[in-house]
């Protein structure tokens, strides 16, 4: 797999800011495609990026359409249900029946606009329609901005049980315009922090400290703080992804309090951000309790998560968190691997048994 990042800088006058702002570019390389990312770009601007002379499909949400259809009304649009519960086969198999009575064709071009749902669904239903058409995203949460939209993993969930069906297909580019989260719920902003928090946490310690000096404007819509935060955030998971797109190693850390959240987000009415930041608190507790990390370090991660208003923990009893975990996707015979902490910004992976991971859950409820 031949890899690259590069980045182009331009600069671009935004209305939402009143002043100059950055525009950044990155390009990800994965297998011979191109990817791009572009920051500090608008929703209105998306049509610069699609191929010359295709038709056109746009996938999206009723909140989406609610608040920016002035932006694609003229393209075909298919709306589909919100939340985890449909993001599954019979969403897909409706974007499919969609695309038949629009006539769309191989040379169709799919574009997603909206969160990790919308952009999930598009991707698999492109990458599968007619053997794969390409597709691109506009991004508009912040989850989706710093996470979903970027590596190409196109999931869906079977049955209830999160990712389990999907596919590996990049799109040709995601647009994160960052003046779209003003719209979003102040819930769903807060636990897109959830997976920022991650990537510093598994990879970047000085990105760890610039979220805590920063926390108050970071939540209060700065944006060359969430840009920052977003631009790292992208840095970190792209690296990843093009060194091992098909998960067969490193990007396996980017699922650090993941396994946890998996059953969490089944169990409880966590959001999956919310479930991923009490995810994390749990997986770095056990990385205390195998000796990998201090206590202290512990500790400093749990501040972290609060000032971003996010969970800790949450009431679920242990047999069902431990049940859920082990129908997580990422089980391997009798064991399953988690992601652990033996720094903050360096994570390890670590194979242990179902009945070490019953151990585990055990100390956590005693503790
Ligand atoms: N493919 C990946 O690599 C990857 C990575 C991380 C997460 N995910 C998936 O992403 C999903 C979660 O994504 P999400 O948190 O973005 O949730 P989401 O897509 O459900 O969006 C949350 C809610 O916000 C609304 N919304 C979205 N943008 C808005 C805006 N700008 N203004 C007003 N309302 C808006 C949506 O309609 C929805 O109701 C999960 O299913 C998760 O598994 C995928
Ligand atoms: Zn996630």
């Amino acid at each position: 797999v031949k890899s690259a990042i590069s980045k182009e800088v331009s600069f671009h006058f935004s209305l939402f800011t009143k002043h100059f702002f950055k525009m950044e570019q990155f390009t990800i390389e994965t297998g011979g495609h191109v990817s791009k990312i572009l920051l500090g770009e608008k929703l209105a601007n998306f049509r610069n990026y699609l191929p010359k002379g295709k038709k056109v499909v746009i996938v999206t949400d009723a909140n989406l359409l609610k608040h920016y259809s002035q932006y694609f009304s003229e393209y075909p649009v298919i709306e589909i249900q919100q939340g985890e519960g449909n993001k599954n086969i019979n969403t897909v198999d409706y974007i499919m029946e969609k695309l038949v009575s629009f006539e769309a064709d191989r040379s169709t071009f799919i574009v997603g606009i909206g969160g990790g749902i919308v952009c999930d669904v598009t991707g698999f239903a492109a990458s599968v329609y007619m053997r794969g058409l390409s597709f691109g995203f506009v991004s508009s949460t912040l989850l989706s901005m710093v996470d979903a939209s970027v590596g190409g993993k196109n999931g869906i969930n079977h049955r209830g049980y999160k990712n389990m069906v999907g596919t590996f297909k990049q799109p040709d580019f995601v647009i994160c315009d960052y003046s779209l989260l003003l719209t979003l719920e102040r819930k769903e902003f807060l636990g897109g922090f959830a997976e920022i928090i991650k990537h510093a946490a598994i990879k970047d310690f000085a990105m760890f400290e610039y979220m805590e000096q920063n926390f108050e404007k970071a939540l209060n819509y700065d944006m060359d703080v969430l840009h920052r935060l977003i631009r790292d955030s992208i840095v970190i998971k792209s690296k990843v992804v093009e060194q091992d797109e098909k998960e067969q190693g490193e990007r396996k850390k980017l699922n650090f309090g993941h396994t946890f959240a998996h059953s969490l987000e089944k169990h409880t009415d966590l959001s999956h951000g919310e479930a991923v930041a009490v995810g994390m608190v749990y997986a770095s507790r056990v990385s205390v309790a195998l000796g990998l990390i201090s206590q202290a370090d512990v500790e400093r991660l749990i501040r972290l998560v609060v000032k971003y208003q996010l969970p800790i923990s949450v009431g679920i009893d242990k047999k069902t968190l431990f049940d859920g975990m082990k129908k997580d996707k990422k089980r391997d015979g009798d064991g399953l691997h988690l992601i652990l902490l033996q720094k903050i910004g360096d994570a390890v992976i670590k194979n242990i048994t179902y009945s070490q991971l019953e151990g585990f859950i055990d100390d956590l409820y005693s503790a």
